[in-house]
């Protein structure tokens, strides 16, 4: 089951349960926890304080009260303290224990804030990075679905190199996008005035089927060719088993643009097949669009890692890949 990544207030999530990042009291505090405290009324506190505190890296369970989900995992982040002081395995701690209790009350669905990476100061892109990683892990051997709560998207749209090049190599493609379309309609102007040879097709992102292979068909072979399980590719690709079901059980499935590109992205396919993919599902790779151009880039750099993928399209306001899309 998938990882979700979004943006909201985590007190206003709709799951079976929410995480805290709370401190060692479990007393409540400021930031994720105050927000968690003030919506869930009073009797949280009480509750908290039969709990005898909490262990940095472990997580203990209560009611949710006024909240609109039944438990509250309370987790206890490091504060960062420059890196070398076991600062990454305590958050690691901190997310396999939420996890594991989380599945001790069978919970289905879970949302988690970005632990750590408020007042107790740990680097938002390592904390992303940490976070993503322990999550899909567990999701590998666990059905669950996890949401990741950012709340202040701002601060992971500056600062990384990867984001500074990525936003580069969009502003040169769409320079070379408009150079093309203006290229094209002095091509069309001329076609008009007799000048010229008919134009080409408009560049659309909507192509015709192509009508030999169907999209599913490919899909399948090209998971026999890679040696994976359906089950490893779909995981891989952020698709839930329902959804690859249906595909794989209607030859003519048209999934959308993002299903296409997140199963080219699990089967790892070079740019020329994700273009083929993408033209089985009627789609084509457009240098107007953003989303285009991010999976272009990460294609060509060799980045499949979805999650990684995810929060870069994330950070640049695009559409995830995988089960929501
Ligand atoms: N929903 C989702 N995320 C939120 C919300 C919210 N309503 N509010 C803040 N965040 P922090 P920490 C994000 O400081 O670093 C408390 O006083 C926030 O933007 O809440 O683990 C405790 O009592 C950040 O990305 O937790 C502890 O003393 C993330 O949640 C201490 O802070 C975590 O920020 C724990 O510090």
């Amino acid at each position: 089951m998938p990882l979700l990544i979004v943006r909201n207030d985590i007190t206003k999530m709709s799951v079976d349960a929410i995480v805290n990042a709370a401190n060692n009291s479990l007393l409540g505090g400021g930031g994720v926890d105050g927000c968690i405290h003030r919506a869930a009324g009073p009797a949280l506190l009480a509750e908290c304080r039969t709990l005898g505190g909490c262990e940095t890296g472990d997580a203990k369970i209560t009611g949710a009260y006024n909240l609109p989900c039944r438990y509250v995992i309370h987790t206890v982040g490091p504060v960062w303290n420059g890196g070398n002081n076991g600062e990454e395995s305590l958050l690691r701690s901190c997310y396999r224990r939420s996890l594991a209790v989380a599945a001790e009350h069978e919970v289905k669905t879970l949302a988690f804030p970005l632990i750590s990476a408020g007042v107790y100061g740990y680097p938002k892109a390592e904390a992303l990075r940490i976070a993503t990683e322990e999550i899909v892990n567990f999701l590998q051997d666990n059905e669950m679905t996890v949401y990741l709560v950012i709340f202040d998207k701002a601060s992971f749209q500056v600062g990384t190199a990867r984001f500074a090049q990525i936003a580069q190599y969009i502003d040169d493609a769409y320079v070379d996008a408009r150079v093309d379309h203006i290229a094209e309609s002095h091509r069309r102007k001329a076609f008009a005035m007799g000048k010229a040879c008919a134009p080409c097709c408009a560049p659309s992102d909507e192509l015709e089927f192509e009508v030999d292979e169907s999209f599913s068909q490919m899909l399948l072979r090209k998971i026999d060719e890679s040696g994976m399980t359906d089950a490893q590719c779909y995981k891989k690709a952020n698709i839930d088993r329902k959804l690859f079901s249906k595909i794989r059980g209607d030859v003519h499935y048209k999934p959308s643009k993002a299903t296409a590109f997140a199963f080219a992205v699990a089967l790892e396919l070079s740019l020329a097949e994700t273009e083929e993919l993408l033209r089985k599902a009627g789609f084509a790779l457009s240098h107007s669009l953003k989303f285009d151009l991010i999976l272009e880039y990460c294609i060509t750099n060799g980045i499949y890692n979805i999650h990684e993928i995810n929060e870069v399209l994330f950070a640049f306001d695009q559409p995830l890949l995988g089960v929501a899309s």
